[in-house]
């Protein structure tokens, strides 16, 4: 499973880098609105560190003429740009216009497999079902993960499922398990997946042991 990092923190994409296990970014208005600072500017930035992997970028229009110019002046940023666009019968219209001129698309704010099969049928590259919202209202998000994982699957659509809105480890792991293609995953979250509270303990052993071994080599 490909790991995103769900951010447009600059700082937060390059500490995921070091960790050599990054295969992409995907951002949101919400996530750009927090850098406080000029979308162009953030964007290039983001685009300056992740070259060669995919980074999603969201369009604001709601029409499909907004979304295709939009998406067009993003596309231009970069040949690894991937066009975020909102599921709705406009998103869908752009969505068949993208993959007509090869320009990648993430459809977004996915919360039923009739949204995803709609989305795979018009050419989605990605698709990105909100599991974390579900969650939020009482729903088990990851039931929908593994719904669109098996209409995938037996018509061999080609977009990739990308779990989003996801908010602890145990979303990743039944990612994973369930085999959606990508989890894009907050860097909170990145970084207690490497945790666990044996590990610590362990570690802190073995340290005071190694203290006592006599005539160590190094
Ligand atoms: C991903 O594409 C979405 O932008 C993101 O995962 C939404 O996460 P949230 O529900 O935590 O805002």
């Amino acid at each position: 499973m490909k790991f995103f990092i769900d951010t447009a923190n600059v700082e937060e994409i390059r500490k995921a880098k070091e960790l050599k296990v990054l295969d992409g970014v995907t951002t949101n208005p919400t996530l750009i609105s927090k850098e406080k600072r000029p979308f162009m500017e953030v964007v290039r930035e983001i685009l300056s560190e992740i070259t060669d992997k995919p980074v999603s970028l969201e369009v604001a229009s709601t029409d499909v003429k907004g979304m295709i110019r939009e998406g067009e002046r993003l596309a231009e940023l970069g040949s690894n740009v991937v066009i975020k666009i909102p599921i709705t019968e406009e998103g869908l219209k752009a969505v068949v216009h993208f993959e007509k001129k090869g320009i990648k698309t993430n459809v977004t704010l996915v919360f039923s497999p009739a949204q995803a099969l709609l989305a795979m049928k018009a050419g989605a590259s990605y698709i990105s079902p909100f599991v974390g919202r579900l969650d939020d209202i009482s729903y088990t998000g990851m039931d929908l993960i593994k719904q669109i994982k098996k209409i995938k699957d037996n018509y061999q659509f080609c977009s990739e499922i990308i779990v989003a809105s996801v908010r602890n480890p145990i979303h990743v792991t039944e990612s994973a398990i369930a085999g959606a293609d990508v989890a894009t995953i907050p860097y909170t979250v990145i970084a207690q997946l490497v945790k666990h509270p044996l590990t610590g303990i362990g570690l802190e052993r073995f340290l005071k042991d190694w203290e006592s071994v006599p005539e160590k080599p190094f």
